[in-house]
């Protein structure tokens, strides 16, 4: 077993040693251990598995910057991670790359542990980060001296991806003669020549004036459909929605506070990519709503060309019901008056006596049916939010029953379900079986608990513990619209 800090310490010391910020710096690792020689197949490169990401606070609690996340990285796709600001995805792609630890799950390469394994992996950020005083093509030569290649090798592989990327004629020119984009495909060939197996880049294109970056992405793109580059996946995170849109196979759009996946699809649509085209404006609103209306669950993505969701957007079809009591949101929402509306949500755990992780699905159940927002760490009531929490119980019954039925598929697909039978009841294993192509068993079967509390409490439907089957309750009341409460 190799520990990761020690298998990139060549390189990192060489970086440090020169004087140069690392998180700035176009990274390349690679491990020397060797693997068997498994056969290409589609089986990911990279797993991650319930991958999460939290600091310690001086005050015992714990900043959670990624809840728990499973994640692949499989060959021959471009995959691009959107998300607001401070969503995590740096962190993500820290944690996917081997360049730091989750604080809780497992990232694996090629089915072993990312720490044992040799990894061969190169990362570019956004500020180009050459080092000034060397000539382009020593700049490109470094992480092949570091990997300990001889003077001869490291000459012809540098010239050749210099050639590749179009700065034949520049490798005796220092950065600073170099336009920032021609300082970027410099470090494109840097990361390049060690002829990664996943590409990972930071907001590679956010530094360039627009033209600049647009003939860069067509020319990645290029070189990446005609297979110039040896690299079998890459990974690309992005602020920018038409970017992903353009480049990207998969999208990813994480939400924050913690980060955590609000939908995950693929992109159908061919090369070159039209941005005036119907089919891409239309992917472009719809990842536009999911990243500006956090506090709606996100629908599946648009059709793009076989009028069937594929089979990710499938598997993303329930959002996960945080299994939080409605009590527990009615008490929230009421400490949220008393504090004017608004307060941060690591506070409120403190006055609570809350861990936040016990406090996090009770905000989580509330943003879902719409009482609340979170926003930079604060969670501010919305006016539904207020009506409710001001309401009597019955009244809030109601309010909820609206809410539900409005913002939770599950709850009302049983609903609808118990409607439509003649009998008005229908077994929980159906119920079930829709949801297990989602979650793991478990929490198929926890997310049904969650579902028959909630629907109890808001009397959409009752549940026959003995028979295992929804019930439609005697008479029930319309659901009333929650404009109405206001
Ligand atoms: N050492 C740390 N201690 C506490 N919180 C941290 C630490 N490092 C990062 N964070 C927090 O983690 C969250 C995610 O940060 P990250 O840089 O991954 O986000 P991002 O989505 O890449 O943002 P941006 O789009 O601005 O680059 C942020 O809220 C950040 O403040
Ligand atoms: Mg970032």
């Amino acid at each position: 077993m190799l520990p990761l800090a020690q298998s990139k310490l060549h390189f990192f010391s060489l970086l440090s040693s020169w004087g140069y910020p690392m998180s700035n710096s176009v990274i390349s690792t690679v491990r020397t251990i060797p693997e068997s020689a498994a056969p290409e197949t589609l089986q990911p490169i990279i797993r991650a598995e319930r991958i999460e990401k939290y600091y310690a606070q001086p005050s015992q609690n714990r900043i959670q910057v990624i809840s728990p996340t499973d994640l692949s990285i499989v060959p021959g796709e471009i995959l691009a991670l959107l998300g607001p600001s401070g969503s995590g995805k740096s962190t993500m792609l820290r944690m996917l790359s081997g360049l730091s630890r989750p604080s809780a799950g497992q990232v694996y390469w090629h089915g072993r542990p990312i720490a044992e394994s040799a990894i061969n992996v190169s990362i570019v950020f956004q500020s180009f980060a050459l080092f000034p005083w060397l000539t382009v093509q020593e700049n490109v030569e470094a992480p092949l001296r570091a990997r300990g290649l001889d003077a001869d090798e490291r000459r012809e592989r540098s010239l050749r991806m210099l050639d590749t990327v179009g700065l034949d004629g520049f490798e005796a020119a220092y950065p600073k003669e170099l336009s920032g984009g021609m300082r970027q495909r410099v470090g494109f060939a840097r990361a390049l020549v060690v002829e990664p197996e996943v590409l990972f880049m930071d907001e590679p294109f956010s530094a360039l004036d627009v033209l600049t970056a647009e003939n860069l992405r067509s020319e990645l793109l290029e070189l990446w459909s005609r297979k110039t580059m040896p690299t079998k996946a890459v990974f690309l995170v992005t602020h920018n929605i038409e970017e992903a849109v353009l480049l990207a196979d998969r999208i990813i759009v994480l939400g924050r506070n913690p980060g955590h996946i609000r939908t995950d699809f693929r992109v159908q649509l061919a090369h070159p990519r039209d941005r005036k085209s119907e089919p891409f404006t239309q992917l472009v609103d719809y990842i536009y709503k999911v990243l500006t209306r956090p506090e709606v669950a996100p629908l599946a993505a648009p059709d793009q060309s076989t009028g069937k969701p594929p089979r990710d957007q499938r598997q993303m079809h329930y959002q996960m019901l945080p299994h939080a009591r409605p009590g527990g949101v009615a008490g929230l929402l009421e400490l949220l008056i008393d504090k004017g509306g608004k307060d941060d949500i690591y506070r409120l755990a403190d006055d609570l006596a809350f861990e936040i992780d016990d406090l996090l699905p009770i905000v989580d159940a509330a943003q879902l049916l719409g009482f609340l927002i979170v926003e930079e760490g604060d969670a501010a009531i919305t006016p539904s939010g207020t009506a409710f929490a001001n309401s009597e119980i019955l009244r809030q019954k109601e309010l909820f029953r609206a809410a539900a039925l409005e913002h939770v598929l599950l709850l009302r697909q049983i609903r609808r379900a118990l409607e439509t039978k003649n009998d008005h009841t229908v077994p929980e294993e159906f119920f079930l079986d829709m949801l297990d192509e989602q979650f793991s068993e478990d929490e198929s079967l926890r997310q049904v608990e969650t579902a028959v509390n909630w629907g109890r409490y808001a009397e959409l439907f009752d549940f026959d513990a003995a028979r295992r089957r929804f019930i439609l309750p005697e008479e029930p009341e319309p659901a009333v619209p929650i404009e109405d409460a206001e």
